[in-house]
């Protein structure tokens, strides 16, 4: 069975990249994703200003229940949970970082991986200059970030939800390089679809979709906020609305661009709903972060059985399956005996 995706210039062994977190921000998590068995790693973003890299020292992670109660991390809730957070960017002064993920990127070649470049953006010309010194230290691929949610709170990042703005990011950095670049977007936007439109006609190479929205949570015994501020969230509650952008995407912006669908997948099964869905990989943040790198290799063999009992030998034949088939809404023929599931 061959579970390798075509993400364009680009090939994956697997479906399953690490998306960039802590979990990506030093040499022995990048090369233990790696070892775990992702198709690709998207190292921590970092970017021009120092401010950004000491946002992370003001960083806090908690775990939410169902009820939005903070669970302990060992807790046997824990895989169904929330991640609550704040967060900053990496903070290994840039030469120093580029080196190492050059050679983390030599390893990974080794074992059919890839490490990505990532860059979570302040000003577009300084977000240039770091793709260009990515490209020159030998980086295959680059992930521009316009969509973290934390760019509500701190100005050190920027979340972008202007098309204009999205225009002169991508512009910008595209012009400076020439390796594949996935560029990262949020949904928390008036028009997602048009700032994917936009960030193709750019030059992005892959549309990643979408990002984490910030959150707000008080705890009703303390009557405070939980972590003392706003945050950014995610959780399995998340995959339905990343799921409806890569969806719409897949069916209204382009079916050539790859997207890498993101935001809220668990499980093997989750993977599966985002290639039923118009996504050709999957980038996962908080089921490793939460569970250990280990869910890499069970997603996979998950991958791998659920293929086997749909008897599908390419992943290819999954992608974007359920959005081809699904109606709009003036499609659907009106039910004559219309009856309510509920009793009033
Ligand atoms: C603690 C934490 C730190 C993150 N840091 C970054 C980052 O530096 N750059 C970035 O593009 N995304 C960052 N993300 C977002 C993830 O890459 C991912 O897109 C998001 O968490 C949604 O996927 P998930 O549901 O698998 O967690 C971070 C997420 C978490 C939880």
């Amino acid at each position: 069975m061959d579970l390798s995706v075509d993400l364009g210039k680009i090939r994956l062994k697997n479906p399953l990249i690490c998306a960039s977190s802590e979990i990506t921000m030093t040499a022995n998590g990048i090369r233990a994703a790696i070892d775990a068995g992702a198709g690709a790693v998207i190292a921590k973003s970092v970017n021009e200003l120092p401010e950004a890299a000491a946002q992370l020292s003001k960083a806090d992670y908690v775990l939410l229940d169902d009820d939005w109660r903070v669970i302990p991390w060992d807790s046997p809730q824990r895989r169904d949970a929330s991640l609550f957070c704040r967060s900053g960017l990496a903070q290994m002064p840039l030469e120093q970082w580029l080196a190492m993920l050059a050679e983390l990127d030599d390893y990974a070649k080794q074992k059919q991986s890839i490490v990505v470049g990532s860059i979570t953006v302040a000003q577009p010309a300084p977000a240039a200059e770091i793709a260009r010194k990515m490209e020159a230290a030998g980086l295959r691929w680059i992930e521009l970030n316009l969509g973290a949610p934390h760019g509500r709170e701190a100005s050190a990042v920027r979340q972008v939800t202007a098309q204009d703005a999205v225009r002169n990011y991508v512009r910008t950095v595209r012009r400076a390089v020439s390796i594949p670049l996935a560029v990262k977007l949020t949904a928390q936007a008036d028009d997602p679809l048009a700032l994917a439109a936009i960030a193709m006609e750019e030059g992005a190479d892959m549309l990643v979709l979408t990002g984490r929205i910030q959150g707000f949570m008080p705890d009703i015994e303390t009557q405070k906020p939980i972590l003392g501020s706003w945050g950014a969230i995610g959780g399995g509650w998340a995959l339905p609305a990343s799921l409806y952008w890569v969806s719409k995407c897949w069916r209204n912006v382009s079916k050539e661009v790859p997207i890498i669908g993101t935001n809220g997948a668990r499980s093997a099964e989750d993977v599966v709903r985002f290639l039923l869905s118009g996504a050709r990989a999957v980038e996962l943040a908080s089921a490793a972060i939460i569970n250990g790198l280990q869910v890499f290799p069970e997603i996979i063999a998950g991958i791998r059985s659920y293929c086997e009992r749909k008897h599908i030998l390419q992943l290819q034949e999954l992608i974007g399956k359920a959005a081809d088939c699904s109606l709009a809404y003036s499609e659907i023929p009106e039910n004559a005996n219309q009856r309510f599931p509920w009793e009033v």
